[in-house]
């Protein structure tokens, strides 16, 4: 198949494209800079922005499936503030669909993510709910991905509890978490475990029309995360607890003063990030023997 990688230079996106090249799949990544990025030499680069109807659409020719990935992190404050997740998030997925559809792009595969909700709770849920919603009212032959946390090699989760401590407490040894990291609860899933799952999503009619939920093989708190990269690195670190409430006071307030955290990153570490059910399943695998945090990181 032809196969267009929106957003296939980016972490999850690369490991993507090398499982479609792999899969002998006719691979295009598309992005603002694709030009850097680590990718098979079969692999065609194309430069878009997807807020951009007119710099991606001639890209979706000739297509058979498209992947939509672009993204902005939900871990910090974006560059233009929390509304640029509604203008690439959404704005982004309603140019995409128009575009697969005018050029006759049938497949088309959603990245979303855990709690996506037009009503949710922060700007990014929102943005991703109503991407979602976009998708579905389309005409195309939908599938729908709402992932736990990735990590891997080139992963954002694994700098964020770092930059969690050397915003709260540069320097020293203990670590205040909001509540303790015991609140929010993680099922990280390894990128080279999710990337199958998404290639596997074109092989049948089945996985059409369907909102996948995909997790990892165990569940673990903010606070198990974060001691286990810590254990990693042969560090030492006392986790303290923040207490929930004057973090939802302070980090609006420091938001808004321009630090790297607001209300929407309070949020998120107010509520679990794992699926109702694992739907990994649904692809014919075995979540316990996919890869678990502590062994990727070398301390179980
Ligand atoms: N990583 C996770 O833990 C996680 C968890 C749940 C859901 N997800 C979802 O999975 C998807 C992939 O995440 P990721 O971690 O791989 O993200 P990422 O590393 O930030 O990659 C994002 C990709 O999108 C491109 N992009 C960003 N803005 C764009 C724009 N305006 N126009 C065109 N391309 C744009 C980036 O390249 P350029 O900057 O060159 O444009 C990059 O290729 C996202 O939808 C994300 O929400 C990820």
């Amino acid at each position: 198949m032809d196969v267009l990688v929106v957003g296939g230079t980016g972490f999850v996106g690369q490991y993507l494209c090398r499982e479609l090249d792999d899969r002998d799949h006719e691979v295009t990544a598309l992005s603002r800079n694709p030009h850097d990025a680590d990718l098979p030499t079969g692999v065609t680069r194309k430069e878009g922005d997807v807020t951009d109807y007119d710099s991606i659409e001639g890209a979706f020719e000739g297509q058979d499936a498209v992947f939509f990935l672009p993204a902005l992190t939900p871990l910090f404050k974006p560059d233009g503030g929390d509304e640029m997740h509604e203008v690439v998030h959404l704005g982004g997925t309603e140019n995409a669909v128009r575009a697969a559809e005018e050029h006759g792009v049938s497949r088309y595969v959603q990245m979303s993510a855990l709690g996506a909700d037009p009503n949710g709770p922060t700007h990014y849920l929102r943005a991703k709910g109503k991407a979602e919603k976009a998708v579905e009212r389309s005409d195309l032959d939908w599938t729908i991905f709402r992932p736990s946390i990735v990590f891997g090699e080139g992963d954002e989760f694994v700098y964020f509890t770092k930059r969690l401590k050397q915003i709260f407490a540069p320097g020293v040894p203990l670590y205040p978490l909001p509540g303790g990291g015991r609140k929010a609860h993680f099922q990280l899933i390894w990128v080279e475990d999710l990337a199958p799952i998404l290639a596997d999503s074109l092989e049948s009619d089945e996985h059409v029309g369907q909102i996948y939920e995909v997790g990892g093989p165990e569940v673990l708190s903010l606070r198990e995360a974060t001691e286990l990269v810590y254990e990693s690195e042969g560090e030492s670190i006392t986790i303290v607890p923040l207490p929930m409430e004057l973090a939802k006071v302070g980090l609006p307030v420091l938001g808004s003063l321009g630090f790297p955290m607001g209300s929407d990153q309070y949020e998120g570490l107010d509520f679990d990030n794992t699926p109702r059910d694992n739907d990994v399943d649904a692809f014919g695998y075995d979540v316990s023997e996919f890869r678990t945090f502590g062994d990727y990181l070398g301390v179980r």
